[in-house]
């Protein structure tokens, strides 16, 4: 896989130390420092390759590049800077970074809980136990371990305020809170297996209320998940933010077990939908589009990529692929049947399309042939949005000559159609290798716990 690869070279770059993940090695603007969040979700992915490819090379290599990642971010957790496990980022050598920034994020360590659960989890069906429960999962004193050191800093602080995954609000946002989640309740499992009970209630506790608090974010009035409630930061009313694409990565992030919203729960779905139409109208590029637009972060957006300014924003590779990929999910979810709602059915007719009606109050069962072709069309419109990214490329191929050398950058200019912002962004590189494999599982039952 092309892609996987290209999203590797992001880790352990010759400019920083091994196991680092870079964000992308653009300076302008200065994107070289190691993410908690992109790395995580990087190397998520190199779990989710181990599970898939099952050639022998491959493990060892995959195993080996997860377990560095373990040994940095270990570093970079026992020097952490001013906010300690919440510190947004450090340098590529693990030493903090202590320029102004919007710290605490709390969704870091959650994910990067996330990424070494499912790695033990892999480990302890595959005669890995020693890893495991000597490295990975321990109760030594002084320090913690990888996982119970970012559980440990998680589950006491479930309430309270940090900033978001974009770095601009300080405030309790649900994709923060969904992935605290989600890492909380495979902790939980984990800590069960290895007996450790006291582990087990604490982080239990805090995910249940988590999941109290994560219904809060539900607007009954406007039919969407609230992204952001209001908060206060140093004294100073926060305002909340209504629409916000982080809910749909909060969703397919926490798919399957663990996860405080089903994929096809209609909060979800009707959020989705509110989200597209609001970029669909928003971006010169999504005009004449039918189905599948281009996708940003929120409507209203500022950032450009390299500074902020009003109707800076754009769409971006990431966030376009989240929708691929939440199609992919919802069909595989459906196989089994569903009713149409007031609150699924806009999002479910618009990948439908033309190719039949759906009206509230209808079952679809197993063996139907509208199931059928709605399953078709969703992954149809999946495709859709992972062939707006191909576009991007061919743009930036035709506008650049041969020489170009082909990466995702972080951004679609809305007018332009090229890329825009930092280059060869790695969080751009596995968000389609994450979608794409969302696509290959489209027809294997999902596992229920
Ligand atoms: C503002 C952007 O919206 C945010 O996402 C980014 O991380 C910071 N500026 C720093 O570049
Ligand atoms: C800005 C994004 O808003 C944030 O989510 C990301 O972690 C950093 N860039 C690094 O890619």
């Amino acid at each position: 896989m092309g892609l996987f690869r290209r999203m590797l070279d992001d880790v352990s770059p010759a400019y920083g130390r091994r196991g680092a993940v870079t964000a992308s090695p653009s300076r302008q603007p200065n994107y070289r420092f190691d993410w908690t969040r992109d790395g995580a979700l990087t190397m998520r992915q190199v779990v989710a390759e181990l599970r898939a490819n099952r050639d022998p090379v491959q493990r060892l290599q995959n195993v080996a590049r997860l377990k560095a990642y373990t040994l940095f971010s270990w570093r970079k957790v026992i020097r952490s800077g001013p906010a300690g496990l919440g510190e947004p980022k450090s340098e590529l050598s693990g030493r903090p970074f202590r320029g102004p920034w919007g710290r605490p994020q709390n969704d870091g360590p959650a994910l990067r809980a996330l990424t070494h659960l499912e790695f033990a989890d892999w480990l302890l069906g595959h005669g890995e136990e020693s890893y495991v429960k000597d490295i990975l999962y321990t109760r030594e004193r002084r320090t913690g371990s990888p996982i119970t050191r970012d559980l440990d800093y998680v589950a006491p602080r479930w309430w309270e305020a940090s900033f978001d995954l974009w770095e601009e609000k300080k405030s309790y946002h649900l994709y923060t809170r969904a992935v605290q989640h989600k890492a909380l309740v495979l902790g939980a499992k984990l800590a069960s297996r290895l007996g450790d009970s006291a582990g087990v209630a604490r982080y239990t506790e805090a995910a249940h209320q988590l999941h109290k608090a994560l219904q809060d974010h539900w607007d009954p009035q406007r039919g969407v998940l609230k992204a952001t409630l209001p908060g206060n930061d140093h004294g100073r009313p926060t305002e909340g933010r209504t629409l916000d694409s982080a809910v749909i990565l909060a969703a397919i992030q926490t798919y399957g077990e663990g996860a405080p919203f089903e994929i096809t729960d209609p909060r979800i779905l009707s959020t989705a939908h509110a989200l597209e139409e609001a970029f669909r109208r928003e971006y010169p590029v999504n005009r004449g589009r039918r189905g599948a637009v281009a996708i940003g972060r929120y409507p209203g957006d500022a950032y450009t990529g390299y500074d902020s300014r009003p109707g800076g924003g754009n769409p971006w590779v990431l966030t376009t692929a989240a929708f691929a990929e939440l199609h992919y999910r919802v069909a595989r979810e459906i196989a089994g049947g569903l009713a149409v709602t007031g609150s699924n059915r806009g999002f479910l007719q618009s990948a439908l399309g033309d190719a039949g009606q759906l009206r509230e109050g209808m079952r679809l069962r197993p063996g139907d042939a509208l199931l059928a072709e709605l399953r078709s069309r969703l992954t149809d419109k999946g495709d859709d949005y992972l062939n707006i990214i191909r576009q991007t490329e061919a743009v930036e191929r035709a506008a650049r000559g041969p020489r170009w050398v082909e990466a995702l950058s972080e951004q679609i200019n809305k007018k332009t159609g090229r890329f825009q912002g930092a280059e060869n962004l790695g969080w751009s590189d596995s968000s389609v290798v994450s979608a794409l494999r969302a696509r290959s599982e489209i027809d294997t039952p999902p596992t229920r716990s």
